[in-house]
């Protein structure tokens, strides 16, 4: 069966297919860009357009990589995701230290316009805050983040403001993870998604898209479609759109016979790309890389030495780039979508 561009499937259905990149896979493996440009209309900077890997020393920005990605996906006709203005995770210490504080608001500030001064057109949607749900030990559903402490409890819509004046034209997203089983804390961390989303809506804040990153896990299911399709309806009523934003499947298994783990691995990712098709809200699908070589779920992703039957393998290609069940399942999905 000819491969055929995973893109192309989604784009018939009105729906784009990307992926996560870094830049020194584009340009240390040119079968890997090959396989970026044949299968996708979109990418997301894995990395390098964090805080962290943008302004490691304070006041030192270095948008190299950063630029190199901005410049591949312009020169190729690509679309561009921000991922991600504000992470608590990827911020850099200099910063975090002021910031938790409960000071220091105008770095952030600093941050947005270096970013979206230079990218702001680039990319066609930010997440300007990225995982900002925390019910376990949260406020009202809210991680007390650095950022929560230094622009108080309405940060995000500070954030979602500020964004839109700097890139008045970029769609503004909030991304987050684990809504997508049928357990009490995924179904916690629905709610308060979609109650942080209604509030900003309520409010006039400038929120277009809700980003879901989908890092399943077999260990979790099993996937029920009723209730992603139920949240996805809840969303979407609330007047954002949808994109999946860093899909891939964590096995539970890795001693399985390789042809049923993958083809678990295949049933997951079919069953919920499917059913978020059925939304006309969502815009499109992400995966979290191309291949398993480079996920981040495997332990040292990327190094030699790692025994290939033992990695993961969530995502559409293997560690040899060859397509898996995962690929031609996504194709069918969007296919049928
Ligand atoms: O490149 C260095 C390498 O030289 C060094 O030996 C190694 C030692 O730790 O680190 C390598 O850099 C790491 C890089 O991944 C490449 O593997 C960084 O330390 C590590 O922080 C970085 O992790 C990334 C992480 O976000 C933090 O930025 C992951 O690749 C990336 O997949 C992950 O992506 C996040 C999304 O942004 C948000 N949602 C969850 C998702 C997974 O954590």
């Amino acid at each position: 069966m000819p491969m055929g561009s995973l893109s192309r499937v989604a784009a018939a259905g009105g729906r784009s297919f990307g992926t996560a990149v870094r830049p020194e896979q584009l340009t240390g493996d040119a079968r890997l860009a090959q396989l970026v440009l044949d299968n996708c209309a979109a990418i997301t900077p894995e990395i390098h357009f964090k805080w962290n890997a943008i302004e490691y020393a304070p006041g030192q920005r270095n948008f190299a990589p950063a630029d190199a990605l901005a410049a591949f996906a312009g020169s190729h006709g690509l679309a561009l995701r921000g991922h991600a203005l504000i992470w608590e995770q990827s911020t850099p210490d200099w910063a975090l230290r002021r910031l938790a504080k409960g000071e220091g608001w105008e770095l952030v500030e600093a941050h947005f316009a270096a970013m979206l001064g230079r990218y702001g057109a680039a990319a066609q949607e930010w997440d300007v805050v990225n995982e900002p749900i925390d019910t376990e030990q949260g406020v009202h559903g809210l991680r007390t983040t650095s950022f929560y402490r230094a622009g108080g409890p309405h940060y995000i819509e500070r954030a979602l403001h500020l964004a839109r004046r700097l890139a008045p034209q970029a769609r503004l997203a909030i991304n987050d993870y684990s809504v997508d089983y049928d357990n009490p804390v995924d179904a916690a961390r629905r709610t308060a998604l979609l109650r942080l989303v209604e509030r900003l809506k309520k409010a006039d804040v400038p929120l277009d898209a809700v980003g879901l990153q989908a890092h399943l896990d077999l260990a979790k299911g099993p996937f029920r479609p009723q209730i992603l399709r139920t949240f996805l309806a809840d969303l979407a009523g609330l007047g954002v759109t949808i994109t999946i934003t860093e899909l891939d499947v964590k096995e539970a298994d890795r001693r399985a016979p390789l042809a049923l783990r993958d083809a678990r691995v295949a049933a997951e990712a079919q069953s919920y790309v499917a059913t978020a098709l059925e939304q006309p809200a969502v815009r499109g699908v992400t995966t979290w890389g191309l291949s398993d070589r480079d996920s981040w779920l495997q332990d040292a992703p990327g190094q030699a030495g790692a025994r290939p039957e033992r990695l993961n393998r969530g995502l559409p290609f293997d560690a040899a780039l060859a397509p898996k069940p995962m690929y031609w399942a996504m194709r069918d999905a969007f296919a049928a979508g």
